[in-house]
């Protein structure tokens, strides 16, 4: 504490909180576009949280990217991870293995020591498979644990970066672009003002199963996400947001 105080942050997190409208604010020294250790700050930070706040038995629900990717890196073991089972959120969503969720949440879990299950669903199927497949059941069984977990631990990208970085074919890029996507999460496009525009068909968890149960926290940081950040939490406050110095003040710049 006495750190933050010394740095500001600890007012950066109150203004970016009202600003932003989320119950709470964790904001890290530097920018994570900037220094690549600074994403393994906030994977620490959410570790920590992670440990405090969840109870023996729970179901984490993780997210794909390279956020993630830091928090599975950073992880260690902790008394009540033991019997945390960690599943991924989505389906891969044409990411790269190594940023999958399937991946993140093996890595996390064997880190920390904790139970993990995997949906191997292929991302390209036609919404007939899809809905077939969905009824096996043990896939079945599986979603039932997704769709209603108890934490849900997400990132955010700009949408144009995302879209790109998944090989979205060009009309579609257009599309998005068409409709002023700025946001990107779990494989949701948002505009500025939170409105969905475009969702990637996946098996997984859909924003709208998400309820006041849940504790959704976000980790987005670098001053390059300060617009998706904001237009993100339009959508879904969500109710922990672990972020840098480099987005907190070009989030309270902006608009
Ligand atoms: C994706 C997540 O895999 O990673 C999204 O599904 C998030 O929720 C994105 O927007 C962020 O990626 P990165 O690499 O910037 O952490």
């Amino acid at each position: 504490e006495s750190m933050k105080a010394a740095f500001g942050l600890s007012a950066l997190e109150q203004k970016l909180a009202d600003k932003l409208q989320i119950p709470e604010v964790i904001v890290l020294a530097d920018d994570s576009d900037e220094q690549s250790w600074v994403k393994r700050e906030l994977g620490r930070a959410c570790i920590d949280i992670m440990g405090s706040r969840l109870a023996p038995g729970d179901v984490v629900a993780v997210a794909g990217g390279t956020t993630l990717a830091s928090i599975a890196e950073m992880m260690v073991p902790n008394d009540v991870f033991s019997s945390i089972t960690f599943v991924p959120a989505r389906g891969g969503l044409g990411e790269d293995v190594e940023i999958q969720s399937n991946t993140i949440v093996s890595q996390m879990a064997k880190r920390a020591r904790a139970n993990y299950r995997l949906l191997h669903v292929p991302d390209q199927l036609s919404e007939e498979t899809r809905d077939s497949l969905q009824l096996e059941p043990g896939i079945k069984e599986l979603l039932e644990l997704i769709r209603r977990p108890r934490m849900v631990v997400h990132g955010i990208g700009e949408a144009e970066t995302m879209a790109l970085r998944r090989r979205t074919e060009e009309t579609a890029v257009d599309e998005l672009k068409k409709q002023e996507a700025v946001a990107e999460a779990f494989g949701y496009y948002f505009d500025k003002d939170g409105r969905i525009v475009h969702k990637e068909q996946t098996t997984g968890l859909q924003l709208d199963d998400l309820t006041e149960e849940q504790t959704v926290i976000t980790v987005a940081g670098g001053a390059s996400k300060a617009e998706a950040i904001a237009a993100y939490m339009r959508y879904r406050p969500s109710d922990l947001l672990i972020t840098d110095e480099g987005a907190a003040q070009a989030v309270l710049n902006y608009a």
